[in-house]
């Protein structure tokens, strides 16, 4: 089996990025982590990433138009021969040009039931809604943010007693394991676009690209 190349790009605590390189070390995944890209020198999950014995670049945003931002992002993925692009709490907008260039190759992990609570605050915004059940998305990156086809999805139960922290800490327990299972269906080319919706092909029991963990998760 020849196994994806994948760049994770992130800004921060690299906790996603984390689950994606523990679902690698398994010889038998379809992907390998070949880079872990920051724009930011101090992103804590650089240096988990070192750890892991995984290799890492800093493309600074700072002070550089978007183009030039994303020409010193594209040489380093092209240096790395990177097949598939998993934004893991990457907090930079990208260019459509860029986008499209990724077409179909890049992913994105939002804290959120796509396509409600795009942006920033997700768990703010789903307790002053008052949802029931919240949780995570894996889609395709396309220019409009946080909207592209989607590839799997989390859910968990929103509780009388949550804070914006309790929330996060129980989504992100599901981001952690719908990632590396929408990795997976994408490095082996099971999950087919079909005006705008994922389809996933093949011996996928009905529904096992949704997560629904017990509530006492
Ligand atoms: C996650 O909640 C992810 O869904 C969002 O940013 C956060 C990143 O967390 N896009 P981490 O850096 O993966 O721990």
């Amino acid at each position: 089996m020849e196994r994806k190349r994948v760049a994770v790009l992130i800004s921060g605590r690299g906790s996603n990025m984390t689950s994606l390189i523990a679902a690698a070390k398994d010889p038998n995944y379809p992907a390998e982590i070949a880079i872990v890209i920051s724009n930011r020198a101090d992103a804590a999950g650089l240096a988990s990433a070192k750890a892991a014995g995984i290799a890492t670049a800093v493309v600074d945003h700072a002070g550089k138009h978007r183009e030039v931002f994303e020409q010193a992002l594209q040489h380093v993925l092209d240096a790395h021969r990177a097949e598939i692009v998993c934004l893991a709490g990457f907090m930079r907008l990208l260019t459509p040009p860029f986008v499209n260039h990724w077409q179909g190759r890049m992913i994105n992990i939002h804290p959120a039931l796509l396509p409600a609570f795009k942006g920033l605050h997700t768990h703010e915004h789903a307790l002053t809604a008052g949802v029931k059940i919240h949780g995570a998305t894996v889609h395709f990156v396309v220019a409009e943010m946080d909207s592209g086809p989607i590839i799997a999805q989390g859910a968990v139960p929103v509780l009388e007693s949550d804070t914006a922290e309790t929330l996060a800490a129980r989504v992100l327990t599901v981001e952690h394991q719908i990632y590396p299972l929408a990795l997976k269906l994408v490095a082996e080319g099971r999950v087919n676009i079909v005006d705008g919706c994922c389809h996933i092909a093949d011996a996928m029991p009905a529904g096992a690209n949704l997560l629904v963990p017990a509530i006492d998760c």
